[in-house]
């Protein structure tokens, strides 16, 4: 496929398939269990899945989401919660998905040992394990794949982003025969799909991911990263989070001055490119895994200047983020 969101989708349908002809889930009742918080993309299925949905988009996809058949709602990081979900409402569950380290939520990682958990207890249910590596795939956390961190192994693995260098559109979703065989290639697939320019990039992306043994790069550089920021003793931060390098600062906001946006935007014009969350209070650090060490340390002593700043500095463009068209009209 060509983007996160379609590779989501397409593994929504071969786990409904799966659970259709498998499992023996009657037709339309196998639901796609979530984590609250959870971001998938934005087309129809994805972002019926998420625990906030955006509005004005009408009727969502059924049977999807963080929220189980019987109103069982599943945290992310909260074993219980899927253990509950799993005993109500199993026999209904095809598949439970969930990001390993949870990315545009702010990278916030689970509990120790969870994945592990959720793997077992999926087994346990005879629910698929699908893993959304979109974001944390392909090095990014120190291991190939995030999930990998608890040796375990998904049921189903979506990629996307650096899966082709984060170069050209391309995304995917694989596991073992014994689920993917359940699809027939013209169930899934679009035009542009696995075009041949696509693969030779994903083909080449793979090679370096290999042969310049980034997912060990980016687990020493989100170390020495880590150890650099913590030194500093930043004001505001009350919490570092992530893995590798997929790392968040977690902040106190003290609005109008200190917000992850303002942080964020400063940071562009010095340079840096950051994220915030929307609350303002995760900034997100995913520097490329082939970024030298000089560059990472450079760019942290910016992180530094900027936080003894922020609270002096006036407005700084892209600071707010503007939502006319729809306060305007509400
Ligand atoms: C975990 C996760 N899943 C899915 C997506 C959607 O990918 P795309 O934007 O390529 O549709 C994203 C995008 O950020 C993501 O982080």
């Amino acid at each position: 496929m060509t983007s996160g969101a379609e590779a989501v989708d397409a593994a929504i349908k071969i786990a409904r398939k799966w659970a259709f002809f498998v499992k023996g889930i009657r037709d339309g009742s196998a639901h796609i269990l979530t984590a609250t918080a959870c971001y998938h993309g934005v087309t129809l299925s994805t972002v019926s899945m998420a625990s906030k949905k955006a509005e004005h988009f009408s009727t969502y996809l059924p049977n999807v989401g963080s929220t189980a058949p019987s109103g069982t709602v599943v945290r992310y990081g909260e074993i219980d919660d899927l253990r509950k979900a799993f005993t109500e409402d199993g026999p209904r569950i095809a598949a439970f998905m969930i990001e390993p380290i949870q990315g545009s939520a702010g990278i916030v990682v689970p509990p120790a040992g969870y994945i592990k958990e959720v793997a077992e207890l999926c087994k346990e249910h005879n629910v698929l394990f699908i893993a959304d590596e979109i974001q944390t795939g392909f090095g990014r956390t120190g291991t190939n794949l995030c999930h990998q961190h608890d040796g375990v192994k998904a049921d189903l693995v979506v990629l996307g982003k650096a899966l082709s260098g984060g170069l050209y559109p391309m995304s995917g979703v694989m596991g073992p025969s014994r689920v993917m065989d359940i699809i027939s290639p013209f169930e899934i697939g679009t035009t542009m799909a696995n075009n041949p320019p696509g693969c030779a990039a994903a083909l080449a992306a793979l090679d370096v991911l290999v042969d310049e043994k980034l997912a060990d790069r980016a687990d020493r550089l989100g170390k020495l990263l880590l150890e650099r920021l913590r030194s500093y003793d930043l004001p505001y931060v009350v919490e570092f989070s992530g893995r590798g390098l997929f790392l968040a600062m977690v902040i106190e906001a003290k609005p109008p001055k200190v917000t992850g946006r303002r942080i964020a935007a400063l940071l562009a014009q010095r340079g840096v490119l950051v994220s915030s969350n929307t609350a303002g209070t995760r900034i997100r650090i995913c520097p490329p895994l082939t970024i030298s060490e000089e560059d990472l340390m450079r760019g942290a002593d910016v992180v530094a200047a900027v936080f003894a700043e922020i609270e002096d500095v006036g407005d700084i463009p892209g600071e707010a983020v503007e939502d006319g068209f729809v306060t305007s009209r509400t």
